[in-house]
């Protein structure tokens, strides 16, 4: 098997998630609050994001360093224009193609990502009651919309779906057991994500998060399944009737030691943690003319020199005021 580079704590580069854009459909009240991301936010100029080509090559050189698994996500990926077109560059290379998405423009696009080469997509979804979705993403959009997307999704075999649900109090607990009923039984994982500190507009505090301990008790689970991989974010468990339900546990049980995921930001910035407050600007030093050995040498630097594990020590390390926000890093 190949394996990246490591990093101060042995952990191997495998895992590679592409921002393509930094926009965003929905403005879901916890990630992308309409009051800051308003008419007026300084959304990234198109000249400051990556090509697709500029993607392409990066992503060539990541896996040549080890890389297994891409993941496109946003914003919302599907509002870049022609992904499909990106999805077919990068399935010519030898990597697992999967992308995190809102879900309501897979039916237009599911088909072309599918044919150009997507192996599967997540679907986020935080409730399944019409008037609850609405107040969550703040949005003109519906869970049918998002269920059809689902659909599309399954029937073009972009598949096995997992559909992440972020779990905030007082908000969807009462969607828990709706949802599980709703997807558990159709070849789908639901996985139920404790609320994150991401950021600094949500204005985030420890009262607000439903831990994964209160989600298996409201949904009477204890039963463990083995991981796929160790660097799995979701532990799995299984439903007395049957199906499974995954629970991703980063504020209560973090999972930084086995974290071997970068992340680059649509402006070409690689971090190495969705709580960096810095990212190193791969974008620059492609359009300055630096050569893919170079810019490999600069990765693999960045990643030598990596010691983070944020959800490990949830501490005042990292100032509120300069984490990057979740819909610039796409989870
Ligand atoms: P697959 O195993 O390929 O399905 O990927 P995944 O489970 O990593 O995909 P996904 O993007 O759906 O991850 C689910 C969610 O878990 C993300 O949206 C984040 O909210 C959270 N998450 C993923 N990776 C990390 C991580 O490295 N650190 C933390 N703290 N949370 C993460
Ligand atoms: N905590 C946990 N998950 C979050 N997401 C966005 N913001 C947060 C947060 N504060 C999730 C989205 C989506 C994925 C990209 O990240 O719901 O599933
Ligand atoms: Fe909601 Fe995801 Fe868009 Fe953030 S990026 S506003 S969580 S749909
Ligand atoms: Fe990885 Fe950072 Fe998340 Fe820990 S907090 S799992 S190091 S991304």
């Amino acid at each position: 098997m190949r394996g990246g580079p490591s990093d101060r704590f042995g952990r191997h580069l495998k895992d590679l998630r592409i921002s393509v854009t930094d926009r965003c459909n929905f403005r879901c009240r916890y990630c992308m609050p309409r009051e800051v991301f308003g008419n007026d936010f300084p959304f990234l100029e198109r000249g400051g994001i990556m090509s697709f080509e500029e993607i392409d090559r990066l992503a060539g050189i990541f896996i040549d360093l080890g890389v297994e698994k891409i993941r496109l996500t946003g914003g919302e990926p599907l509002l870049r224009k022609n992904l499909a077109d990106l999805v077919s560059m990068l399935s010519m290379r030898d990597v697992e193609i999967a992308m995190t998405t809102n879900g309501v423009l897979l039916p237009r696009h599911a088909p072309a990502l599918s044919a150009a080469g997507l192996d599967r997509v997540t679907v986020s979804l935080d409730a399944i009651d019409e008037s609850t979705f609405a107040s969550i993403t703040d949005s003109g959009h519906t869970v049918a919309s998002v269920i059809a997307g689902i659909e599309a999704a399954e029937s073009v075999g972009l598949g096995p779906i997992k559909i992440n649900t972020v779990v905030k109090k007082n908000l969807n607990e009462d969607e828990i057991l709706d949802l599980v009923e709703r997807f558990s039984n159709r070849n789908i994982a639901i996985r139920f994500i404790e609320y994150m500190d991401v950021g600094t507009t949500n204005g985030w505090s420890m009262g607000e998060v439903v831990t994964a301990e209160e989600i298996r008790a409201i949904i009477g689970i204890n039963e463990q399944i083995a991981p796929d991989k160790k660097s799995d974010v979701a532990k799995r468990y299984r439903l007395a009737k049957g199906g499974e339900v995954g629970i991703i546990s980063s504020v209560t049980e973090p999972f930084c030691g086995d974290c071997t995921r970068a992340r680059l930001s649509a402006d070409g910035r690689l971090f190495t943690c969705l709580f960096s407050s810095k990212g190193t600007d791969l974008l620059t030093m492609m359009r300055d003319g630096l050569t893919d050995v170079e810019i490999a040498e600069a990765i693999e630097m960045t990643w030598g020199n990596r010691e983070d594990r944020y959800s490990e020590l949830r501490s005042e390390q990292v100032t509120a005021s300069n984490r990057i926000e979740m819909s610039f890093i796409g989870g």
